[in-house]
């Protein structure tokens, strides 16, 4: 490769912060922290099962200083300690415990987690704890001492823990409430397991005293030609360069900190990210002691009337809902391999774009999709009847939004940010998430906002979509049961659409159920046939839809939920899945499968 020509420009431009939303805006997490040196706290961890949290409050319920944070181990015969971790069950982390143990299938409430690790501390570095995701409610312990709280089942969280670190042996206590209460995020029905535990990966990541901890790098909104950007430095001396380069650019500019970040601008022509050619960039950040690298991708999104523009040419989204439930063994997703064989059977399908429901889902889920050309639509889980007059609500939501944009802001294959699903009008749910897309727009101006409705009313010229939440997005998603929830299979096709709003519409949600395995006349509900019988008629009628820009099928492969207790045909099961959670493909997956490749390509 010729020598890159290093073009050193040094820009101090201050009008940068007045278009980037402040790093102090952004959540507190290290930026892709699979480019960092981790020390992984994945494997099996002590468990005390606590449905009294006996472990956390006294019998005034009062929180306790001795509870099963300490650890406590008796020191002399005639202690008395009525807990003990190195005696209790284990369990798997990352992993729910509901499908990790019979006895905590049901189980819904605290759970404390336990796990003994060695650390050597070196100077001049911080140590982060770092948690991918627990559900949903974390308090968490280190050495006895307390050093933060979480709320919110999907999205990441850290704290800096260098000072409470011991040379040597250290414990690690995580109680762990999934609890369901009205005023979560989401509230008390969900038509998803409610999997409890620490469900994503723990990790402890050493960084230098001064590093890099986050930063933004995408093309700036509209252009196709300035690569925009920040790095906020840890620790960071004013007047200190930061480097960014992208060799296969053979681009390397230099900027300067300036109140703790460094903003900068690159003019470059680079080959855009799209389905078909899912290109990623290796693009370095480097100071004078932390260096990163990551694989971005550029883009543009936009909407031009009922079109959605991917760099400026319309596209249709060939889509499919995706729950976070592992193939085969069920329950949540813990690996890479579980993703990946989700991401494929999508493809298979002839899919470019996948909504993933209704909470983000890991990172690795992310940037796998990404690397596979999935165009993503990514939620937080402000599902249904959540308490819209409550400001701890608002609170939770908003920060499980800027958590989600946080960590996945440098990813060019989320085109959509989803801020709802399926919740009732009304002024206060109104306010509630044209506050939530506001928020977004500020933290990230150069993605789409949407939200899936159910809202759309009887019209003279057949449905209509007129839900004021229609103003407040750039795209609108539908969610319409024909012939599974309303109406017969049949009628479906006849079924008009009309919308108050010239903007893109898609059907964010559509489909019926059917067991796999389970044959019959096409009028037989739970059949296979039943629900082919349900796609053919619903395609007919998304065939008439104008403003239809894209369609997300709900939903690639069954899934569990407490709200589906039908013997025999569910089994806890939610049946909607083209493919069964043992991988069995239903004859509407090749309904959807001919229309994505007959059709839409
Ligand atoms: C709703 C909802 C989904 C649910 C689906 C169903 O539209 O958004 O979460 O699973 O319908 O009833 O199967």
């Amino acid at each position: 490769m010729k020598p890159i020509k290093s073009l050193l420009i040094i820009l101090c431009i201050s009008s940068f912060t007045t278009l980037f939303a402040q790093e102090k805006e952004f959540a507190d997490l290290l930026q892709n922290i699979d480019a960092r040196e981790k020390v992984s706290l994945n494997g099996l961890w002590d468990i005390i099962v606590d449905p009294l949290e006996n472990g956390y409050y006294n019998h005034r319920l009062q929180p306790m200083d001795n509870g099963y944070f300490m650890n406590a181990k008796m020191q002399s015969p005639s202690d008395l300690i009525e807990y003990n971790f190195d005696t209790s069950d284990q369990i798997m982390v990352p992993g729910d415990w509901n499908t990790q143990m019979e006895k905590l299938y049901y189980y819904e409430g605290t759970i404390w987690y336990k796990k003994d690790f060695h650390y050597t501390t070196k100077t001049n570095e911080l140590v982060y704890l770092y948690f991918e995701a627990v559900n949903y409610e974390a308090i968490v312990y280190l050495n006895g001492e307390r050093v933060g709280t979480h709320t919110g089942g999907y999205t990441p969280f850290q704290f800096e823990v260098t000072d409470k670190l011991k040379e040597g042996n250290n414990f690690v206590v995580v109680k762990v409430d999934n609890k369901r209460k009205r005023e979560n995020v989401p509230t008390v029905n969900q038509d998803w397991w409610n999997y409890g535990g620490i469900t994503r990966s723990v990790h402890l990541i050493p960084t230098p005293k001064t590093h890099i901890s986050d930063y933004y790098v995408q093309l700036a909104k509209g252009s196709t030609t300035n690569i925009e950007g920040w790095v906020a430095v840890e620790n960071g001396t004013d007047g200190d360069n930061v480097e960014i380069s992208i060799p296969e650019l053979r681009k390397n500019v230099k900027s300067v900190i300036e109140n703790g970040r460094a903003n900068f601008s690159i003019n470059a022509k680079p080959t855009l990210w799209e389905p078909n050619n899912p290109k990623l960039y290796e693009v370095t950040l480097k100071t004078a002691t932390d260096k990163l690298t990551d694989a971005i991708g550029f883009r543009t999104v936009a909407t031009q009337g009922s079109k959605i523009l991917l760099n400026g040419k319309e596209i249709f989204l060939k889509g499919i809902c995706i729950h976070e439930e592992a193939p085969f063994k069920t329950g949540r997703v813990t690996s890479k391999e579980e993703c990946i064989t989700l991401l494929q059977w999508a493809k298979e399908l002839g899919c470019n774009y996948i909504r993933l429901a209704h909470y983000p889902h890991s990172e690795t889920m992310v940037r796998e999709a990404e690397k596979m050309g999935f165009m993503i639509w990514s939620e937080i889980p402000v599902y249904w009847t959540i308490q819209f007059e409550n400001k701890d609500t608002y609170a939770n939501a908003k920060n499980q939004l800027t958590e989600m944009i946080s960590r996945d802001k440098n990813r060019a294959a989320i085109l959509m940010w989803s801020v709802a699903n399926e919740t009732p009008e009304g002024e206060a749910r109104l306010n509630f998430l044209s506050d939530l897309a506001d928020e977004a727009r500020h933290l990230d101006n150069t993605r789409l906002i949407t939200a899936a409705l159910d809202t759309q009313s009887e019209g003279d010229n057949g449905k209509m979509i007129e839900d004021p939440l229609g103003k407040v997005v750039d795209v609108i998603g539908i969610n319409h049961y024909c012939g599974w929830y309303v109406d017969e299979p049949q009628n479906c096709a006849s079924v008009k659409w009309a919308s108050a709003y010239d903007k893109p519409m898609i059907m964010s949600e559509v489909g019926g159920g059917a067991l796999y395995g389970l044959h019959g006349n096409k009028n037989e509900r739970w059949t296979e046939e039943y629900q082919a019988d349900v796609y053919k008629n619903n395609i007919e009628m998304m065939r008439n839809i104008e403003f239809l820009s894209g369609l997300s099928p709900w939903i690639l492969m069954d899934f569990r939920s407490s709200r589906r207790p039908l013997k025999r045909i569910q089994e806890d099961f939610n049946r909607k899945g083209l493919i069964s959670e043992q991988g069995m493909k239903k004859q509407a997956f090749y309904i959807i499968r001919d229309y994505y490749l007959k059709e839409n390509n």
